[in-house]
């Protein structure tokens, strides 16, 4: 039997997203949306597009959450996006309420789900799921490490022009200004690119990292980035989808790991059936140590304002 998924939010994010995961013949997906005819049109829209690609998925989208029942994966991308100007946490209040929402109607049609949480700001919003679902850690998991692993990537390989194969990044922390880009943990073909990169040339790579999310939104006027946050979400969903245990940047609930608790932070961890399987800690050093919890503290900052 395919494997299928669901996704909240037939916007750009989660249009494109089903649109990666379609291409990719990875499982069936069903888009769904409060907005009436947008997730059926954009649904019917990719189904007639797989006989051009050869690939045998199924592909629909309904304003109602039973069409997604039994899901393996949901990712919820429902809220409202960035406006320039605008932080992602100026998004909290609204994004809350219709997190919540989705989140009840998630699980009632798809118990055993894993949830893929996209929505900003992201660490809050992951932790709003977690409560309401009531799911475990394992099943609950935010998208913004690989994002802003990719955005960093893609700037370390135009900069040093190699192949983007060839760069690995490690971005922790919230998704937002705190975030906590590695460069010692960055590499290109093996090499840390602090080896390569020099020290003034490099702290603007992580600032423009860190501001990536601005950049787009300044350029679009009207929302947010779409086309990498939403690959982002098809590598996580693929990673579990396959079983494959792949080691990623990710937003999980941390039970004391790296001396946080209870609260959702990006680290590294391994994804794979049972959704997040491990949480790899590794060594930092006591100024990244000092950046992973101030970043938990603006997490803490934002779940304490809505409850959560
Ligand atoms: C970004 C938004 C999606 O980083 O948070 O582009």
């Amino acid at each position: 039997m395919r494997k299928k998924v669901s996704i909240v939010g037939a916007g750009n994010v989660g249009a494109t997203c089903a649109h990666w995961i379609a291409a990719k013949e990875l499982a069936d997906v069903v888009l769904v949306d409060v907005v009436e005819g947008i997730p059926q049109g954009k649904g019917l829209d990719l189904l007639e597009a797989m006989p051009i690609e050869k690939r045998d998925v199924s592909v629909a989208g309904s304003n109602d959450y039973a069409l997604t029942a039994n899901s393996d994966i949901v990712v919820i991308t429902a809220g409202i996006p960035r406006k320039p100007g605008m932080s992602r946490d100026d998004l909290l209040q609204t994004n809350f309420k219709i997190m919540s929402d989705v989140v009840a109607k998630v699980v009632e049609q798809s118990p055993e789900s894993v949830l893929i949480i996209v929505s900003n700001p992201l660490d809050a919003m992951a932790q709003a799921a977690f409560r309401q679902s009531g799911f475990n850690r394992e099943r609950v998991i935010g998208m913004a490490g690989v994002l802003d692993s990719a955005r960093f990537r893609a700037f370390i390989a135009a900069e040093l022009n190699v192949s983007v194969e060839n760069v690995t990044a490690f971005v922790l922390g919230g998704h937002g200004d705190t975030m906590v880009p590695l460069p010692r943990y960055s590499t290109v073909a093996g090499i840390p690119i602090t080896e390569l990169i020099a020290p003034g040339r490099l702290e603007a790579m992580v600032k423009r990292t860190r501001d990536g999310g601005a950049e787009i939104v300044k350029y679009l006027k009207t929302g947010s980035a779409y086309y990498a946050p939403s690959a982002a979400v098809t590598e996580m969903a693929e990673a579990i989808l396959k079983d494959k245990k792949k080691i990623l940047p990710c937003a999980a609930y941390l039970q004391g790991e790296y001396g946080i608790d209870g609260y959702f932070i990006g680290v590294p961890c391994k994804l794979g059936a049972a959704g997040l399987e491990q949480i790899v800690q590794i060594k930092l050093t006591a100024e990244e140590d000092a950046a992973l919890k101030k970043s938990a503290a603006a997490v803490k900052e934002l779940c304490a304002v809505i409850g959560v």
